[in-house]
């Protein structure tokens, strides 16, 4: 059986604290879309050591389970060599727990230069990409130019590189993009020597084979549902499927092979990057909200846009994915409001509506609110359900009433341990 985490909302849930959270029952631990646009924050060891994760699986940190980087994922080898340094100084052994399955596509620099390009010529339109590389990455992966790991252990590497390259630098001339990337080259030809040294396996066959000695897998996701390509705020997503569909074709697993689906919402919304978001305060309680939940993007630094929780786009995310349950996060950074607001209905061009529209950003979305009395108590230090505050209670209760599936867990502080079974 296989289970999932994934991201209901535009992405920084808290996926990697949830992931690593759960990991111990499993045996697996598998991404399966996104890159190195991801950025999920552990806090591991004695010391409580902060650890951000871009291209790793959350579950690393455990001794008993091994991971896998499917074949849905884009991969930046300079980006996975020196996160693997980062998690070898915790004494973690990657040649023994980590896998790569051999048809990951590979993130080359010119993708990264071609993110650029992309970005600039869009002005004030553009996306907010993390500039990984990402979007031609999957580009040449639909349009059946790219390269993937296992074509590293080809002879001809090298020759396939050099005329991909040359594409690329047609693409990049159009854009009259110029930019010396002979560092990120130079980068880039040492991390894949150390790729080389790495389990690169046939994923599908991997991850069966486990499926059918009856181990345990927990497929990671990466990004949020609100990101996905086909269904998030086209044209402001990533460049694949986050939903859980993602995890059949970004693992090679058949449907009827995934369990529960445990999607990962916080108390509230953020999102960073540009994109219709209808619920953001422009206000002092949006600023509190970053504030309080330190709302700085864990890729890029950048501050996140912070507003309400939105239920209409959480229960149009609980219906693409399938969601059996959900973890609510952050719900102690609620704790110092006097009033919370739940966003359940939009009024789009003046006419009421519980759905989400093809297009959010070329008309009036307003929000409509139902409004809760805040706790004002701190829950942080709270271990079971019967110590939160009945406001909480409320409130969680409210938004269970409203989804097509109930919160599980609630989870009140970035450690290990801060988190509440409801
Ligand atoms: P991910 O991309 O979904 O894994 O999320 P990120 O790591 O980008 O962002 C989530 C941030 O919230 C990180 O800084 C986490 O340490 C932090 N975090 C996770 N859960 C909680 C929680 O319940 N309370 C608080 N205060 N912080 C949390
Ligand atoms: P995790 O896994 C939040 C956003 C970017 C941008 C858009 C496209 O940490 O939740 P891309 O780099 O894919 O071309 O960017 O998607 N984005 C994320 N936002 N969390 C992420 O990942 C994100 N990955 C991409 O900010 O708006
Ligand atoms: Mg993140």
């Amino acid at each position: 059986m296989l289970d999932v985490i994934l991201g209901l909302q535009w992405g920084d849930e808290g996926k990697g604290k949830i992931v690593d959270y759960f990991a111990s029952k499993y045996e697996v631990i598998a991404r399966f879309q996104g890159g190195p646009n991801a950025g999920h924050t552990l806090y591991v060891g004695a010391e409580n050591k902060k650890v951000v994760l871009h291209q790793i699986p959350s579950g690393v940190f455990h001794q008993n389970n091994v991971n896998l980087i499917g074949n849905g994922v884009v991969l930046d080898a300079v980006t996975l060599r020196k996160e693997c340094d980062t998690v070898a100084s915790f004494g973690v052994d990657l040649k023994k727990n980590l896998f790569i399955s051999e048809r990951t596509h590979l993130i080359l620099p010119t993708h990264r230069a071609l993110d650029k390009a992309s970005e600039l010529s869009k002005g004030n339109d553009k996306i907010g990409s993390t500039l990984k590389g990402i979007g031609p990455a999957y580009m040449d992966k639909t349009g059946r130019n790219g390269l993937r790991v296992g074509d590293l252990l080809d002879k001809n590497f090298l020759t396939s590189y050099k005329e991909l390259r040359s594409k690329h630098q047609t693409l990049l001339n159009n854009y009259n993009f110029d930019e010396d990337i002979s560092q990120w080259e130079e980068e880039f030809f040492e991390a894949i020597e150390f790729l080389k040294t790495l389990n690169i396996v046939n994923g599908e066959y991997f991850i069966n084979q486990k499926l059918n000695e009856g181990k345990k897998i927990l497929a990671e996701g990466a990004q949020g549902s609100m990101l996905d390509i086909d269904f998030g705020t086209f044209p402001f997503v990533t460049s694949s499927n986050t939903i859980s569909s993602g995890v059949c074709n970004g693992l090679g697993v058949a449907p009827q092979k995934i369990r529960e689906v445990i999607g990962v919402s916080k108390a509230y919304c953020t999102r960073v990057g540009g994109g219709p978001f209808p619920t953001e305060l422009h206000d002092a309680t949006g600023e509190e909200l970053r504030k309080i939940g330190n709302e700085f993007g864990a890729t890029t630094g950048r501050p996140r846009r912070c507003g309400w929780i939105d239920l209409v786009a959480l229960h149009y995310a609980c219906m693409l994915n399938g969601v059996t349950q959900i973890v609510m996060t952050k719900a102690d950074v609620l704790d110092a409001f006097e009033e919370l607001k739940v966003c359940t209905h939009y009024k789009v061009n003046g006419k009421e509506t519980n759905q989400v529209p093809f297009q959010m950003n070329n008309c009036a979305i307003e929000p409509i609110y139902d409004t809760f009395k805040g706790w004002k108590t701190q829950t942080s230090s709270n271990k079971l359900s019967s110590d939160l505050p009945m406001e909480m209670k409320n409130y969680i209760d409210f938004i269970n009433k409203k989804l097509p599936a109930k919160v599980t867990y609630v989870s009140n502080g970035p450690g290990r341990d801060q988190i509440v079974k409801f």
